[in-house]
């Protein structure tokens, strides 16, 4: 049952999109279509290299390059010009422009919607709308052109962001919609939905979406974005609440009570130097939880079984401190000892505190005035030597709760700091399959086959009579390397399915034991080990013939 005091409907947020005009998004959708406002339209308009900048956030070559289109003899080009100077590189274009650019909604029209003003004879856009989309499944199913709806981006307009700064579709929204693994869900939460990027993935393979947030403009942005693209997302905009319910309120608050099977969060998870009496108005809502260092994350992961249902998953990012002397590992370990989850932690990299302070100073526009910078610079450093923290890690969480009368089954924390697979959600999924499958079987009596994706590599000096180093390579998922002893890399090239792993170490207990110092049980069991471990890791797979697969 919803705790009705945390329901978000009313779509009229100060300050926000206006989502209750049905009739003016519909127009707005249409026009927008009419142009071609898509990823790939504005690709084709600007050029590889225009568009390469504007992913970097470098608007002058999109500039130049739209500068002499809003002239064109082609009105097509011309009205598709308008929109992407005025929206993409927020720059005023006149009233007529506008007008004859989006003839249906025309100017008037985006400024009833929150979307625009007038002034002085031009249009000034107030947000960021801008396409986004993903391609179909290999099936034809799945695919979407979505635009999306979020404030002005710090590329876009002078000055320090705003602190309720509703963000946009930046590097991590995409990392995260890239690390889900997606599967067919009743119920999803998407927790901090920010302009609903998450939400509108879930909904192509989840029944219903509840999407949270604690700013109210967040959720104004998402409920806009929603009925804008209702018809491609296949929504009924009489009826949004059948396939998606808004909450306001913060962390697991307005979902308290309620399980979900798959939670995903791209958290508020920037650590910031705290000040002696700072409100929530003087934090930048869309990066900042609000507590000390990294503990919005650790709260979050300490909590976030609460609302898995049985068998349920959580996917996060997140930023955690190292303190000196320490682990990366151990923080995340403590946070989850004892929790009786299944845990995989993956950190992508670790920054310094100089580098860290760099990148989020940045982030909100906050270098540009010299002392300001230069205080909050040192703030940042003041706040981590305090804690003794030496490095601040990044990478993505995934937790999930075992299924009535389970144990977790894997407990991992690695460092991958290089080049992935893209999206490696399919990956992470397929790890967690074979997590169970070794936890539900008996790896001896096994018969296996090497994945399609690996090769070996033998490594040996000049004139050397056998390899000095063997190694396994992934080319797909994770792409990890495996270093072979000798008998390991016997074992793999034996590995076609015919044999079961029992027999495969039996035949090299005989090709290679004898010797007075041969211990033949250690040997058995390092290499059921060091088996099973290439099984986990995705090298070796049971053999779909012998496994009924
Ligand atoms: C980094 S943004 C992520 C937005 C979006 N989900 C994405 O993937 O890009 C974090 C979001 O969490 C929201 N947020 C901040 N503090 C929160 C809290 N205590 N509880 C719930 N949401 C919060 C912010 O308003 C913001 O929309």
């Amino acid at each position: 049952m919803t705790d009705t005091a945390f329901l978000f409907t009313a779509g009229n947020t100060d300050d926000a999109p206006r989502s209750d005009q049905p009739a003016l998004l519909q127009l707005l959708a249409g026009d927008l279509r009419a142009i071609s406002y898509t990823v790939d339209g504005v690709a084709a308009l600007l050029g590889e290299q225009a568009s390469a900048a504007l992913g970097r956030d470098q608007v002058v070559p999109a500039l130049l390059a739209t500068e002499r289109l809003t002239d064109s003899h082609d009105p097509a080009v011309r009205a598709l010009a308008v929109v992407v100077r005025l929206w993409l590189l927020a720059v005023p274009q006149s009233v007529a422009d506008v007008d004859s650019a989006l003839p249906g909604i025309g100017t008037q029209g985006l400024v009833d919607l929150g979307l625009a003003f007038v002034d002085a004879g031009v249009v000034r856009v107030v947000v960021d709308l801008r396409p986004y989309g993903w391609d179909a499944n290999a099936d034809g199913t799945g695919g979407a052109e979505l635009w999306v709806a979020s404030d002005l981006a710090a590329h876009q307009q002078p000055g320090v962001l705003r602190h309720d700064h509703v963000l946009g579709i930046g590097r991590a929204s995409t990392t995260l919609v890239q690390t889900t693994f997606r599967q067919h869900t009743k119920r999803a939460l998407d927790l901090g939905t920010g302009c609903g990027i998450q939400t509108f993935h879930l909904l192509h393979h989840c029944e219903h979406v509840t999407a949270t947030d604690i700013s109210a403009r967040a959720l104004a942005f998402t409920r806009f974005n929603l009925l804008l693209n209702a018809a491609e997302l296949e929504l009924d905009p009489e009826d949004l609440e059948s396939r998606v319910s808004l909450r306001l309120g913060s962390l697991l608050d307005p979902v308290a009570g309620e399980q979900f099977g798959l939670v995903v969060s791209n958290p508020p998870f920037v650590i910031t130097p705290r000040r002696g009496g700072e409100s929530s108005s003087d934090q930048f809502t869309y990066r900042d939880g609000g507590l000390p260092g990294d503990g919005i994350v650790a709260a979050l992961v300490q909590s976030i079984a609460g609302v898995l249902e049985p068998g349920g998953t959580a996917q996060m990012l997140g930023n955690w401190e190292v303190t000196a002397g320490t682990d990366w590992k151990d923080r995340p370990k403590d946070w989850l000892k004892d929790s009786g989850l299944d845990v995989w932690f993956i950190q992508r990299e670790q920054v310094d505190p100089e580098q860290y302070a760099e990148t989020w100073l940045q982030d909100a526009s906050q270098n540009r005035d010299r002392e300001q910078y230069k205080d909050s610079y040192a703030a940042y450093l003041d706040d981590f030597a305090s804690r003794n923290v030496q490095g601040v890690g990044f990478g993505m969480i995934l937790l999930r709760r075992p299924l009535s009368g389970h144990q977790p089954v894997f407990s991992r924390f690695e460092e991958i700091t290089y080049p992935i697979e893209q999206p490696i959600g399919p990956h992470l999924g397929a790890a967690v399959e074979r997590a169970d499958w070794v936890a539900a079987n008996s790896v001896p009596e096994a018969h296996l086959v090497v994945a399609e994706d690996v090769t070996e590599e033998r490594h040996q000096r000049p004139g050397a009579a056998h390899p000095g180093v063997i190694l396994l390579r992934q080319g797909a998922g994770l792409r990890r390397t495996n270093l072979l002893s000798t008998e390991l890399a016997g074992f793999a090239s034996a590995c076609d399915g015919q044999l079961s792993v029992r027999q495969i170490v039996a035949a090299l207990v005989s090709l290679l034991g004898g010797g007075e110092d041969f211990d033949e049980d250690a040997f058995r069991e390092g290499l059921y080990r060091d088996v099973t471990n290439l099984v986990l890791e995705g090298f070796l797979l049971p053999d779909p013939v012998q496994s009924g697969a």
